[in-house]
């Protein structure tokens, strides 16, 4: 089966398996930023965004991203175009194994995009969906105060 869709800027027709989830076929592709987690909407490793807004990639059956806009963190910015969310991250040491961190700053430009001056409790609340296992929320925090 063939879908097209957008994917980090690039107009892209996949060929996917029936029952093929969107966190597969984005491994399948290298974009190894979308991490499997739990595989069962949980813990937000495998966050991606769709059309802006966060989802779970491992949730997402592959037939219904056709004609949408999905986006990782390798469309966000590389080691040569670092954006300052990145930037903020790696300056507070807000990283620690990294298994999250791809996920907490998807969820953070989200939130910021829609409120460019969140509350402590608000960057708290948009991080819900984001397990640390590192247990480092502090830093996170911190990074998208900045
Ligand atoms: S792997 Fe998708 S939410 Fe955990
Ligand atoms: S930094 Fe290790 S899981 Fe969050």
């Amino acid at each position: 089966m063939k879908v097209s869709f957008h994917l980090n800027g690039n107009f892209v027709e996949a060929d996917v398996l029936p029952g093929q989830t969107l966190m597969e076929y984005l491994r399948s592709q290298w974009l190894y930023s979308v991490k499997h987690g739990c595989d069962h909407g949980e813990c937000g490793a495998c966050t991606v965004l769709i059309d802006g807004k966060t989802q779970n990639a491992c949730l997402i059956m592959m037939h219904t991203v056709k004609n949408r806009t999905v986006e990782t963190l390798e469309g966000l910015g590389s080691q040569e175009t670092v954006q300052k969310i990145q930037r903020d991250f790696l300056e507070e040491g807000a990283i620690q194994c990294g298994y999250c961190t791809p996920g907490m700053i998807l969820s953070a430009v989200t939130l910021l995009n829609e409120n460019p001056t969140p509350s402590e409790d608000e960057i708290r609340d948009a991080l819900t969906g984001n397990l640390c296992r590192c247990t480092g929320y502090v830093k996170p925090v911190k990074a998208i105060s900045k």
